[in-house]
């Protein structure tokens, strides 16, 4: 069984992950969608999708736009604002129908080398994490008050102790063990500036990319605190307790983020082995774009176990509960994690409807 009609609004929505998600969305047929992607203009699988499910028609014969992109770069906090204040527009008018889901899907890891935002933040951390956060506090007002989903896009990589990460083995040595060694500013700053397992000037330093993965893990780890401190905030804020925010680890698999900087030789050898693996064990680690999906979208929509009518605060290794990482469960490094994003998003009184926001 799944939720009623709404808005599903989707970040990453040209990603492999995403143009899965998007094209499910349009399938489903009862949602409106609002896809954010980076470039509109940029001709992808996705634009043409849209191109031929933007419209339906009405019972009174004429055309209405139930599927449509919207400019997004989450580095930006002006982008985020505008990609905001364009669908509490639509939301407020009655264009558009409240959010049922707002799934925060966009994700970057940096394989080689480090870029910083113009506000001097590290591209890893933003886009996976503030950025969301920004546009997640900002479309509160927008989202359907008894039942709207927050779903966040998890993953291993946010616990250096989940043994998923002994693939990758960015982890191995103990000083990487912990991410934030403290709750103090100075550590989150580390991490929201990239300090934190900088790469090296020259990649031959680093040639299989781990301090890249590893920022990406202090992102999603950051990322994976908010479905347990934005849903106690929202609990206490009697007019948006209903809502809940959840997340998925949608398990490895085989995009553009794992195997986009290979040339197409090796990207296809190690795309067709991951599919074999994900097709003979599909709940296992490898996982195809359409089997995570489809986690994703239960955990938008469904309302059957082991999500249920109220997930809040669960997550999800595909579609099994699995616990989030020590670290997230931390109060004192959530709000550090909190306070610091207030602090970087200048986030100011009434541009969001959370009342504990500061
Ligand atoms: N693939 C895996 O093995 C794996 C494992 C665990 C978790 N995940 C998570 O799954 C989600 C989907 O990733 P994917 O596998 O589909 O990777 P993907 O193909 O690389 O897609 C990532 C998407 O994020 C968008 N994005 C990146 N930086 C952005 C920014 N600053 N602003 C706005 N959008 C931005 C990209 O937009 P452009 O199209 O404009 O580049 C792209 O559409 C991510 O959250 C990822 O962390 C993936």
């Amino acid at each position: 069984m799944t939720m009623p009609t709404g808005t599903i609004v989707l970040t990453g929505a040209n990603g492999g992950l995403g143009t899965v998600l998007a094209s499910n969305i349009i399938d489903a047929k009862d949602y409106h969608g609002i896809y954010t992607v980076r470039d509109v203009s940029s001709d992808t699988v996705l634009s043409s999708i849209l191109r031929r499910n933007a419209v339906r028609p009405t019972t009174a014969g004429d055309q209405q736009p139930v599927h449509e992109m919207v400019a997004l770069d989450l580095c930006k906090p002006s982008s985020v604002r505008e990609a905001a204040a364009a669908i509490n527009t639509k939301v407020q008018s009655g264009a558009m129908p409240r959010i049922q889901a707002l799934i925060l899907n966009a994700g970057l890891r940096e394989a080689h080398g480090q870029t910083w935002t113009d506000e001097g933040l590290d591209t890893t951390f933003t886009s996976n994490y503030l950025g969301h956060w920004l546009l997640t506090l900002l479309l509160l007002r927008s989202m359907d008050k008894e039942s709207g989903r927050i779903v966040v896009i998890g993953g291993a990589v946010h616990d250096p102790l989940d043994p998923c990460n002994s693939i990758n083995r960015a982890f191995v040595e103990d000083e990487w063990k912990q991410i934030l060694v403290d709750a103090s500013s100075e550590t989150v700053d580390a991490i929201a500036k990239g300090e934190w397992s900088a790469s090296p000037a020259n990649s031959a330093n680093d040639p299989r990319g781990l301090c890249g993965i590893r920022r990406y893990g202090a992102a999603k780890l950051c990322l994976v605190m908010m479905i347990i401190e934005l849903q106690n905030r929202l609990n206490r804020d009697p007019d948006i307790s209903r809502i809940a925010i959840l997340g998925v680890d949608p398990g490895i698999m085989p995009t553009h983020i794992t195997v986009g900087d290979h040339g197409w030789l090796v990207k296809s050898i190690i795309t067709f082995v991951m599919r074999i693996l994900a097709w003979k064990n599909p709940d296992g680690l490898m996982r195809t774009p359409q089997k995570s999906a489809s986690d994703v979208l239960a955990a938008a929509l469904s309302v059957d176990p082991p999500i249920g009518s109220t997930p809040k605060s669960v997550y999800l290794n595909g579609s099994q509960p699995k616990p989030v990482s020590g670290e997230a469960q931390d109060d004192e490094k959530r709000a550090a994690v909190w306070r610091a994003s207030v602090k970087y998003t200048n986030l100011k009184d009434g541009e969001t409807v959370l009342v504990d926001w500061a």
